[in-house]
């Protein structure tokens, strides 16, 4: 049925190893995040194949579905509400709220576990992290002496609010940060987690970073592109996944709407450049799957008019005829597209 994302498993998996022997080549190991793809379990049967070192993703409902005995990460930080399943269900989770690393605590004593955790810091994306103008060592001095928490190692994370580029020159204020840890707190980090798909640039460059020795790695895999500048990556696949939807509707129809303009079906009032007829086709997918911005036709003669939340409105125009009722248009996609739908119910995932 359509619409429907083909997912190509080889690709994925060649990717998934491509990207793992790189991490372990410069002394890395891999996180291999799976929020995108909401943990979906043919793609999870192929991580326990490949034998990837960590399966890591942001959201509990996922990595309670996971069946795997690779070690789980929880990447989000936790809800303060969340921590009993928390300790329960991952082996190590990112954090940076001192009262949650306490509740943490507490939840894993009740269950007479330690829980592993990574202490993120913000050096200068502006998301999450102990900011590293504060004063860490407090804080980490704390967390040290908390029975059932077990420091694990130190994290930070890049180019998503802030869209900061990781760069040597960068990344030196997280290193500053662990020597200083280590000579005044007395903490080894068996983990350092330098970042996630904008750190690969650096691995192409062979600007290695002193002391991380571990990348969180989603986007990558599966879209085969690095993150900082958005460049392919060379000898790993762009196309493992494909946005495949049917046309139900193919009219000749004037460009801009008659009569008087109100709102249209989300509250705002649209605008229209006047192109004559146009032949428009209506195809099956909408707001509710995805914001059509973010997926482009392999056939570039196809323009993406509009949308609604059942609807995209196609202008098939330059196609000549080539275009019937029932026939299926492919796109490619990007990550924010991708993620939408991945998660939508309405998606069938189609695996191949
Ligand atoms: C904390 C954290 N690390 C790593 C990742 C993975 O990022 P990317 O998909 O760019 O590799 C994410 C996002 O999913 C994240 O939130």
């Amino acid at each position: 049925m359509y619409p429907r994302l083909r997912i190509d498993k080889k690709k994925f998996e060649h990717n998934v190893r491509y990207m793992q022997n790189l991490c372990h080549q410069k002394g890395l190991s891999m996180m291999a995040v799976t929020k995108v793809f909401c943990a979906d379990p043919p793609l999870i049967e192929l991580l326990n194949k490949i034998k990837v070192d960590y399966i890591a993703d942001s959201r509990m409902e996922n990595l309670m579905t996971v069946k795997s005995n690779i070690p789980k990460v929880l990447l989000r930080i936790p809800s303060i509400h969340e921590v009993d399943r928390v300790v329960k269900y991952t082996d190590i989770s990112l954090n940076s709220e001192l009262v949650t690393l306490e509740a943490l605590d507490k939840a894993a004593s009740k269950i007479s576990k330690v829980h592993n955790v990574i202490i993120m810091v913000d050096i200068g994306d502006l998301r999450e992290g102990l900011y590293y103008k504060e004063r860490i060592l407090e804080a980490l001095r704390v967390v040290k002496s908390l029975k059932n928490i077990n420091i694990k190692g130190i994290g930070t994370n890049l180019t998503c609010y802030g869209g900061i580029i990781p760069s040597v020159k960068t990344l030196q204020k997280l290193i500053d940060i662990i020597k200083m840890s280590e000579q005044m707190v007395g903490i080894k980090f068996d983990i350092v987690s330098g970042g996630n798909s904008s750190h690969i640039h650096l691995l192409m460059k062979n600007q290695d970073v002193e002391m991380v020795n571990n990348l969180r790695l989603g986007e990558s895999l599966i879209l085969g592109r690095e993150t900082a500048y958005g460049d392919p990556i060379e000898k790993m696949f762009q196309d493992v996944v494909t946005l495949e939807a049917d046309l139900i509707e193919i009219k000749q129809k004037p460009s801009i709407p008659e009569g008087d303009i109100g709102m249209n079906a989300f509250g705002q009032k649209p605008s229209f450049e006047d192109l004559g007829l146009m032949k428009r086709g209506i195809i099956a997918i909408g707001k509710q799957d995805v914001d059509y911005h973010e997926i482009t036709p392999m056939d570039t003669r196809i323009r993406l008019v509009g949308s609604s939340s059942d609807h995209i409105i196609v202008d098939l125009t330059q196609t000549q005829n080539d275009y019937k009722i029932g026939d299926v248009i492919q796109f490619k996609l990007s990550y924010g597209s991708l993620l939408s739908t991945m998660t939508s119910k309405y998606v069938e995932k189609a695996y191949e």
